[in-house]
């Protein structure tokens, strides 16, 4: 427990003071960066997530941890009980797919975890929660780039519960009942890219899936033609853009995009991961699979609104942010077989 003089001091200012920060979801991909550049700035980070993607190893070092669901009251309240000056509230149900096979399990974590988080926010009084909110909740964009007053309609069944998601966020800071100012701020992230992605979940984001069938020596699987596109932003940037939101009063009410601002297909995107690693299309086979279910075709950020509110761009091209990732993974994965007893086959 932390002191009652600290539990009732105001909410502090990043720069100027020690935040108490909860961010959900903190042992995944992006949760992990986040806990980890609040904590290289010095605020008493705690984490929480249950295990079901992320892992513990990625927690820093310096973040309170524990392992809890956020669909679960009695896990959740502790957190909350001992006072928190800001909520990253990261944790979701990401796969589109598993979105399909187990709607009820998606609308639960997606939306119920979302209200559990605000009935906590209200009750202790939290000034500050930051949402992970997504790209899909477009739908098939009228307009690319696309920005954020673009009306929203998704055409997935994870695409209506992050919407909901976003919807309960920004609508629950506008009630008119709080006695407290209640700030809130969502980021529509696009396609996140980068060290600690996943190499090995089906499910998750397609640039981690190529390069752990790169790695394991399988072929990649395009579904559709390819010239479907997607907007990549690399992991550091989207976390510069959530840190400085947090103090930024010009992102109250709002959501953001947050991608690079240019797409590439799927079919190009799959030949730069080739090249990654030295391969071409005619040393390594490539698999065309039908079309799934609520997949957007084009997708493209405007990402003016974030430029201007917190003078924000991102830094890493795709280059340089492939060959980062590419280099993580391969160095992940000799870690991997190292420790394993049967070797892998694929690119050492
Ligand atoms: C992704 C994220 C979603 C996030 C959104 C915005 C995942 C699973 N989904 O959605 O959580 O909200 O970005 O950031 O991380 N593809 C292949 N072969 C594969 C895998 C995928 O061709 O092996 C294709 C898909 O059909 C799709 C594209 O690649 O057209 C991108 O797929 P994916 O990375 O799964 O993510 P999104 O649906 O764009």
């Amino acid at each position: 427990m932390i002191a009652r003089s600290e539990r009732t001091r105001p909410v502090a200012t990043i720069g100027s003071g020690r935040m108490r920060a909860l961010v959900t979801g903190g042992a995944g991909f992006i949760g992990s960066h986040l806990a980890d550049r609040l904590v290289n700035d010095g605020h008493r980070v705690t984490v929480v997530d249950n295990e079901s993607t992320g892992r513990r190893s990625n927690v820093p070092r310096g973040a309170r941890y524990l392992k809890g669901d956020v669909t679960c009251l009695d896990e959740l309240e502790a957190v909350f009980a001992e006072g928190l000056d800001v909520v990253l509230h990261v944790v979701g149900q990401v796969s589109l797919i598993r979105s399909y096979a187990d709607p009820a399990f998606d609308l639960l974590t997606n939306v119920l975890g979302t209200i559990n988080v605000l009935r906590f926010c209200l009750k202790h009084r939290v000034p500050r929660l930051l949402y992970a909110s997504s790209m899909t909740v477009y739908g098939h964009a009228a307009s690319l780039p696309t920005p954020e007053d673009t009306p929203c309609c998704p055409v997935s069944y994870y695409g209506i519960t992050k919407y909901a998601g976003e919807r309960y966020v920004h609508t629950t800071a506008e009630r008119v009942d709080l006695d407290f100012e209640f700030r809130v701020t969502s980021f529509r992230m696009y396609n996140v890219y980068g060290p600690r992605q996943a190499l090995d979940n089906p499910y998750q984001g397609v640039l981690g899936i190529f390069l752990g069938n790169l790695l394991r020596g399988e072929p990649l699987t395009i579904f559709g033609d390819g010239e479907q596109s997607r907007d990549f932003v690399y992991i550091d940037d989207v976390v510069d853009a959530w840190v400085a939101a947090i103090d930024c009063r010009n992102t109250d009410g709002q959501a953001f995009n947050l991608g690079s601002g240019r797409r590439i297909s799927i079919n190009d995107l799959a030949d730069h991961v080739l090249a990654a690693f030295e391969c071409t299309r005619l040393t390594h086979p490539v698999e065309y699979r039908p079309r799934r279910p609520g997949e957007q075709r084009h997708v493209e950020a405007d990402i003016a609104r974030a430029r201007f509110a917190l003078s924000w761009a991102p830094r890493t091209s795709f280059a340089e942010g492939l060959a980062k990732t590419a280099l993580w993974a391969r160095q992940t994965f000799t870690d991997q077989n190292a420790s394993a007893t049967t070797p892998g086959r694929g690119i050492p």
